[in-house]
């Protein structure tokens, strides 16, 4: 099978092509052929060497695919060879087979769309349920979104907007503002023609913000803090900026508001009960076909264009590789 490679950490442009086995599955596990994979920040970050875990090298990068199945392990229940499936992981999917626990996957309807399939996993469920369960947004509140224009946050405007609430997008460019427009979002701040973003988000909400949903971090995150309304919420998700924000403390006694945390891979475990809940409403949600923006597609030979899209910060949704039948090998 094909696949890509990282065999030093670095940039998108040192990934290779390479030829390897196809992966065989052992107890518990199934192989997927896979049809599309979903580009994210993290797998940038996995690349360079910057993320939270580290992918020991060689590795194939690639959290997110859909495809079907090709080969279950001894023992491995619930799917057969030819199901139609989604899946996560944290890498391998930027290859024509994936090895996974059968455990991290889920059915698609045998007519499901693999590119919009692949793009609506980690990022639409992170936005569900940051929204959902962890800032609580109730209809008609204001969220605030940065990152706006991104795979969680053209999702957040999509899903903010399903809740009832009203959105805020927070962007860097007017060409990142009108595609938040185009999502539905009630009103865009551009960062790149406005000087003072605290008393914009005060005005544009009506006297502040009741949540934030931050998932740049930097200096953004402290001024969008003081733009919260009493009683808001801000919830910090991602660090797309590379800056960890520190916040002083005497905002949050002075305000009366709450920062919190979610993370995907914690969540889970941490709330089983809400996150199932998510999920299944988040389903719902999909099958009326909101949820993720797919806005590019590139063969698997130009993962390292895909990605360097995502990591210049000019990917708008979800960017997609696809490996289907009519993508080509290109
Ligand atoms: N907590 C979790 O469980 C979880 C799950 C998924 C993702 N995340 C994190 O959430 C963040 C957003 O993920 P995503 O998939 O939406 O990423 P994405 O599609 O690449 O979007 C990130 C957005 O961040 C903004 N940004 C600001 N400074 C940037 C910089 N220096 N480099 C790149 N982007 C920058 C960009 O918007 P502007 O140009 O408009 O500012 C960009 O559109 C990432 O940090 C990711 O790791 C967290």
């Amino acid at each position: 099978m094909r696949a890509v490679r990282c065999t030093a950490y670095g940039e998108p442009e040192g990934l290779t092509l390479a030829e390897l086995p196809d992966p065989v599955p052992g107890p518990g596990e199934l192989v997927v052929d896979v049809e599309a994979a979903a580009v994210n920040f993290t797998d940038v970050l996995f690349v360079a060497d910057r993320y939270q875990v580290r992918a020991p090298l060689p590795f194939t990068p690639g959290s997110e695919f859909a495809g079907r199945v090709a080969a279950t392990g001894p023992g491995t229940t619930g799917f057969v060879p030819g199901n139609r499936v989604r899946g996560t992981g944290t890498t391998g999917a930027f290859a024509e087979k994936v090895l996974v626990p059968a455990t991290a996957v889920v059915a698609l309807p045998p007519d499901a769309d693999p590119v919009l399939a692949a793009a609506s996993g980690v990022a639409s469920a992170t936005a569900y349920s940051a929204l959902r369960s962890v800032a609580a947004v109730t209809p008609g509140e204001w969220v605030a979104v940065t990152g706006a224009a991104g795979g969680v946050g053209s999702a957040a405007i999509v899903l903010a907007r399903a809740l009832g609430a009203r959105v805020l997008a927070i962007v860097s460019t007017p060409a990142k503002a009108d595609f938040c427009t185009g999502l539905g979002a009630d009103a865009v701040l551009d960062l790149s023609s406005t000087p003072d973003v605290k008393r914009h988000v005060r005005t544009a909400t009506g006297g502040g913000a009741a949540v934030v949903l931050d998932l740049v971090g930097g200096d953004l995150a402290e001024t969008l803090l003081r733009a919260l309304g009493r009683g808001g919420r801000f919830v910090t998700v991602g660090y797309a900026s590379g800056v960890i924000p520190r916040i002083p403390l005497n905002l949050v006694l002075l305000k009366g508001v709450s920062v919190l945390g979610f993370e995907i891979r914690t969540f889970a475990d941490d709330h089983p009960e809400l996150a199932a809940r998510d999920l299944a409403e988040l389903g719902l949600l999909q099958a009326d076909g909101l949820g993720a923006t797919v806005t590019a597609r590139y063969p698997l030979a130009r993962a390292a264009e895909a990605l360097r899209s995502v990591a210049d910060r000019r990917a708008m949704g979800k960017v997609v590789l696809d490996l289907g039948p009519d993508a080509g090998t290109g």
